[in-house]
């Protein structure tokens, strides 16, 4: 309980007193001094639930008060009656007629102009590929499949630099607009995506992930990838209908080559 607060509330009250105020004065004090003490004097903090029943109680009881017996109910209309029509009460009459409207406005706009917060979980960057997936009707085993062009890298490095550099056609042709001049993800349309377009120069995408699984992102884009990488559905296309086997394969090569990573190994299975 804060004692500061009970003080001023017992002060007031008091004070009050002084001035013989007449019942509808009297039970407007109350409904205040109730407010002030839940909302203020009650450590820890009463729920906002709990004070708006608390204070419907309080504005019941008080209106069952005020009208129980012919004289209070007398007093109470004569209050308002004199408000409205007494000379002395103009200027408060008219600040409560405009003042009252353009709080209940301002508590409106105020409700209608707040963000709403971005939804709690985080999106899921790399979900769990499939363990196969079909490539224009060949399956693809996503686990054991590697790039079937990686190996030329040390047996035959003549045409392994022929696939490099189809690749990087590939990748200049379709993923530049998006991924950008340096795969950092900065590309012309990238600022209007989100999530924005993956940086494969950054250590947690491509250097994290084998080959196969750049396959399935690269042929099937966006469209599928399950509910963890909602709630943003993500712009990558699925490339499978534009691009073949082979391309998608050499613009991985390309990908690991031009940002200087190594994929991910393999597994090995015993
Ligand atoms: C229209 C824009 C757009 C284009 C064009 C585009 N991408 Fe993407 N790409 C994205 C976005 C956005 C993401 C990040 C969200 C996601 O993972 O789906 C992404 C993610 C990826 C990922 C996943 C990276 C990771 O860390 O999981 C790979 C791989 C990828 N893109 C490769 C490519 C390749 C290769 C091309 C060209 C053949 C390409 N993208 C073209 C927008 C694009």
């Amino acid at each position: 309980m804060n004692i500061v607060v009970l003080l001023a509330i017992a002060a007031g009250l008091i004070a009050l007193r002084f001035l013989k105020p007449n019942s509808l004065a009297w039970s407007s004090a109350t409904w205040v001094a109730v407010y002030v003490f839940l909302r203020y004097g009650v450590v820890p903090p009463v729920p906002a639930s709990v004070l708006t029943m608390f204070m419907f109680i309080i504005t019941l009881s008080l209106a069952v008060y005020l009208t129980t017996t012919e004289d209070r109910l007398k007093e109470v209309s004569n209050a308002f009656v004199s408000f409205f029509t007494d000379k002395k009460y103009t200027i408060p009459l008219v600040v409560a007629l405009i003042g009252l409207p353009f709080i209940v406005a301002f508590r409106v706009y105020q409700n209608l102009t707040q963000l709403p917060d971005p939804p709690v979980v985080g999106r899921t960057i790399h979900p769990p590929p499939p363990a196969t997936i079909t490539f224009k009707g060949r399956q693809v085993d996503l686990v054991d499949e590697d790039n079937p062009y990686r190996e030329l890298e040390t047996s035959d490095p003549t045409a392994f630099a022929e696939h490099v550099s189809n690749g990087r056609l590939v990748y200049y042709q379709n993923c530049v607009k998006c991924h950008g001049d340096n795969m950092v993800g900065d590309g012309l349309f990238a600022r209007g995506f989100n999530p924005i377009p993956a940086n494969f120069q950054d250590p947690t995408t491509i250097a994290m992930l084998q080959e196969s699984y750049l396959f399935w992102r690269i042929a099937k884009g966006a469209p599928g990838l399950p509910v963890e990488s909602t709630p943003w559905s993500s712009a990558m296309p699925a490339w499978e209908t534009f691009l073949s086997e082979e391309d998608i394969w050499d613009v991985i090569l390309f990908m690991y080559d031009f940002t200087d990573q190594r994929p991910r190994a393999k597994e090995v299975h015993e």
